[in-house]
Order: C-alpha cells, then sequence, then structure tokens
C-alpha cells in the first residue's frame, strides 16, 4: 500500500486531495462509466487561494482516482465554482458530433468581477481549452457565481441557476448552445432574510416516494452564515419549475443538513436514465471553522448522497440516503438483536477498529430520556449521536470529541427535530476518521460533523439515559479503506 493517506486525520472512504486546500465540489458530471468530480483546489496551499479545479474520477461512487489539474488559475483569474455537462448533439460547436465535447461552466473571478466562462474537454475531461471568447455571461458584478448547467428537455435548451450571490437573488438563463445566454426568470430576494450570499444553487426534479410516479423540483442555495448550525450551511425550496420559472410552493425553506459540515452540495449531471437516481456530494467543512487541524491537505467531500422526496410529518421534505455503492466497503460485520439497555448502564461494542464504521440501529423508545451512540470515545473524549424523545430531536454533540480548540466556534451540539414513529427511531451512521454522518429515520434528516479525536479514541458504546431503552436491531460494519488495502 502507499504510504501516504495515512495521516491521524484522513479520512478512509471519503475524498480527499492528496496535497493542499479543497472546497467545494465542483463540475459533478457522468460520462462513459466514469463519475467525474472536480473541486475547488489551492494547488499552492493549504488555505484558499489560486483557485484551480482539481480532478478525480470514480467508476463505482466509492474508489477515486486523482487526476491533473483541469483548470487553473491564469492571468489574474481564479476558476470558482461551476458545473460541467456532456454536450451530445455538439450545439457549442467544440466538438463533433462523432466525438462531442465535455464543457466546464464556471465562474471566473478577478480584476474586480465575476463572470461565466466555458472551458471543453475532447478526451473525457483529461484535458482541457479555455474558450477564447470568455466570458459568456457579464453582467459587470463583483458577485455573481456558481453556475449550474443542465439540458431542459421539454424546451430542448441548457438552463443556467445562477446567483446573484450578495443580493440573494437566483437567476435562470436559458441558452441553445451553451455560449449566448438570454435572462428567463429570477427567485428571491429572500425576503428581509439578512444571512450573507447565496451560493452553489442547484435545481432539479425528484421522485415522490410512495406516491404514483409524482415529482417535485427543488432549488437549494447555500448561505454563508448564519444557518441553522452556525456558519454557513446549505437551504432548499420545493416547487416547480416549468422551463423558464421556478414556482415556489411556499416562501419557508429547509435546511439540508443540521450539522456543520455539509457545504455547496451539487448533483451529478447526465448519470444515466436507466439508473435514475439524483446523487449529491457537500464540502465537508464549514466557511467559519475551515481551517481544521489537518496537513498536507485540508478538507474532504461528505460520501454521496442519493436524493428523493417524501412526506415528513405531513409536509414534503428533501430525503438522503447514502449511495449503495458504499455497501461493497463492509468488511467484518457485528450484529445484535433485541437489546435492553438500561438506564445509566452503557453497552461497550468491543473489538471493532471502530474509526471507519458503518452502524445502522433501530431503537424502540420506551422511558429513557435519552438514547443512543458514542463513537471515538476514549477516556477524556468521545462523538455523541443521541435521540431525545421527549423533545423530538436527534443531534450530534462534539464537545469532547478531541481537538476541538482550534477555533472557539468549533466545540457544539447540533441537533435536529425527529418524530419517533411507532414507538420507533432509526439512526444509519457513517464515522471516517474525522467525521460522522448521520441519517435519521431513512434519510429525513441528517447531521454532518467533522471531529478530530486522538488516534486511541476508538469506542463504541450504546447508552440510555434516565430510563431503559430497547434496541431493536443493530448492525455494525467496519469500512474497508478505498486508499489501501
Ligand atoms: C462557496 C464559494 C463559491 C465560490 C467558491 C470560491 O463555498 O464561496 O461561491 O465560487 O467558494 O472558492
Amino acid at each position: 500500500s502507499p504510504w501516504y493517506y495515512r495521516e491521524q486525520f484522513r479520512p478512509q472512504f471519503h475524498f480527499t486531495p492528496e496535497l493542499n486546500w479543497m472546497n467545494d465540489p465542483n463540475g459533478l458530471v457522468y460520462h462513459d462509466g466514469e463519475y467525474h468530480l472536480f473541486y475547488q483546489h489551492n494547488p499552492h496551499g493549504n488555505k484558499w487561494g489560486h483557485m484551480s479545479w482539481g480532478h478525480a474520477v470514480s467508476r463505482d461512487l466509492c474508489h477515486w482516482e486523482h487526476l491533473p489539474i483541469a483548470l487553473h488559475e491564469e492571468y489574474g483569474t481564479m476558476i470558482f465554482s461551476g458545473s460541467a455537462v456532456v454536450d451530445s448533439k455538439n450545439t457549442s460547436g467544440f466538438g463533433t458530433l462523432e466525438n462531442p465535447p465535455m464543457v466546464a461552466i464556471y465562474t471566473g473571478n478577478g480584476h474586480g468581477k465575476q463572470t461565466q466562462d466555458l472551458a471543453y474537454s475532447l478526451d473525457n475531461g483529461r484535458h482541457w481549452t479555455k474558450y477564447s471568447e470568455n466570458p459568456v455571461l457579464d453582467l459587470d458584478e463583483a458577485h455573481f457565481r456558481d453556475p449550474k448547467v443542465f439540458w431542459h428537455t421539454p424546451s430542448k435548451r441548457w438552463i443556467m441557476v445562477v446567483s446573484l450571490a450578495a443580493k440573494k437573488i437566483i437567476q435562470f438563463y436559458g441558452s441553445p448552445n451553451l455560449k449566448d445566454w438570454t435572462l428567463l426568470s429570477e427567485f428571491g430576494p429572500a425576503g428581509v432574510d439578512t444571512k450573507p450570499n447565496w451560493e452553489c444553487p442547484d435545481v432539479f426534479e425528484l421522485p415522490i416516494e410512495g406516491s404514483d410516479g409524482e415529482t417535485r423540483w427543488i432549488l437549494e442555495a447555500d448561505i454563508g452564515g448564519g444557518s441553522i448550525a452556525g456558519g454557513s450551511g446549505g437551504e432548499y425550496f420545493i416547487g416547480e419549475f416549468d422551463g423558464t420559472t421556478f414556482h415556489a410552493d411556499t416562501q419557508d425553506s429547509q435546511w439540508v443538513d443540521y450539522g456543520r459540515d455539509f457545504y455547496a452540495p451539487i448533483s451529478w449531471d447526465n448519470i444515466p436514465e436507466e439508473d435514475g437516481r439524483r446523487i449529491w456530494i457537500g464540502w465537508m467543512n464549514n466557511w467559519e471553522t475551515a481551517l481544521v487541524p489537518t496537513s498536507p491537505w485540508r478538507s474532504s467531500m461528505s460520501i454521496p448522497r442519493a436524493l428523493s422526496l417524501r412526506e415528513v410529518d405531513g409536509s414534503l421534505r428533501l430525503i438522503q440516503r447514502p449511495v449503495r455503492e458504499l455497501q461493497k466497503l463492509r468488511g467484518q460485520e457485528l450484529e445484535l438483536t433485541d437489546v435492553r439497555i438500561d438506564g445509566n448502564q452503557a453497552v461497550p461494542l468491543g473489538s471493532l477498529n471502530s474509526r471507519q464504521l458503518e452502524i445502522i440501529a433501530e431503537f424502540e423508545v420506551s422511558d429513557a430520556e435519552e438514547f443512543g451512540l458514542r463513537v471515538c470515545e476514549g477516556p477524556d473524549e468521545r462523538t455523541v449521536i443521541g435521540v431525545r424523545p421527549g423533545s423530538s430531536e436527534v443531534f450530534v454533540d462534539r464537545t469532547v470529541s478531541g481537538d476541538v480548540n482550534f477555533h472557539l466556534a468549533f466545540p457544539g451540539r447540533h441537533a435536529a427535530p425527529l418524530s419517533v414513529k411507532n414507538g420507533r427511531v432509526q439512526l444509519h451512521i457513517f464515522v471516517d476518521t474525522s467525521s460522522v454522518e448521520v441519517f435519521a429515520n431513512n434519510g429525513a434528516i441528517t447531521i454532518t460533523d467533522r471531529i478530530f479525536p486522538s488516534e486511541a479514541s476508538d469506542g463504541v458504546t450504546l447508552y440510555s439515559k434516565d430510563g431503559a431503552t430497547r434496541l431493536v436491531s443493530l448492525q455494525v460494519w467496519e469500512l474497508n479503506s478505498i486508499w489501501h488495502n
């Protein structure tokens, strides 16, 4: 196995750059058996700067192959976030019908403004050429960024959703060829909302689970600060997109994730219809506490999550589930069924290598005030994933999770509303060295948090506080590293 990727906090089944800084996922597009992942990257250092597009590909959404940097900062213009499409009809003329181009649509940041620019590749994203007549959209605006483009079949044209970030206005444009864009409509601003910025919008249609083929659209956007758990985070609106305008069902948005570390998710374009999934990935970090204690790289992506909509407590909610491909990383398994956890007693889970884990637990609520699991536990450290049925909440508490002192805003407890149905609660948890991702009640709620436990803190414990809880079932797998075997 390679010597690298063995650092103390290095995630073992999440995507991380080998070296240096990373932020948002960019240009997610599926083509010819490969999921492309581009990302905001500083090739020259371990903090934000010189923004360029790093690049990796995967055939299974688990294992990633690093490729050379796709788009470099040049002539004082940084390559900010954006998307990529396969122009299969060669509408742009950058390729041919026999060899259609992959086209990146990104924000050029420099010289006091942000514009929308193009680059193309004729060899599956391996080499890129910037369009000589960039920019293709220039409003002379300092905060105009993060274009997400897709082909809209009913109106036979490209649609771009892009943000006037500081004004909190999302714009929709249409184009026949990716080069000429016409403004179609605007969404926002979000009332008297004073939280900074709307960034990295995405818009797509999702199936409603349990319906007769019904769908709705969601519009997702990320705010730079003031989100539910503090700092940056994502929100979404449910509604309809008619090819021109997004009509929200209500002006009230919902939170994408209740932890602090899931930002700027965007979804893969061009996943084949036979597959039919909408899959996204987010930056597992928060702008407020972005300088996490890792080197020689910084940041991690989340695991890929498949999306749908489902009615939860009387209204539609975005459902996120880990993609099924991750199941192939499962190693040694531990199973328990029907265990009574007595009040104020803890059940340690023994000898698993417990820093890379997948856990699926179902609990039956009885008289306990609180129950759940402690992971990455040592004598003085633990990360608590708990449920408090009385106040209908699920939470992650990372107050004493390890190194929390690198930023005042880092330690804390992040709670989300959770309703108990038929007396039961289901938790699906991924622990990977320096992160926890919690999917509660089949993806209805997610909480994503980075943690920095010391290497010796590898315990996993079930607990119940002030009363008993019945564990209906538990499955725990050690997950294999995607970098070493
Ligand atoms: C979001 C963001 C984007 C921008 C990029 C720059 O995290 O601020 O709006 O394009 O990062 O790196």
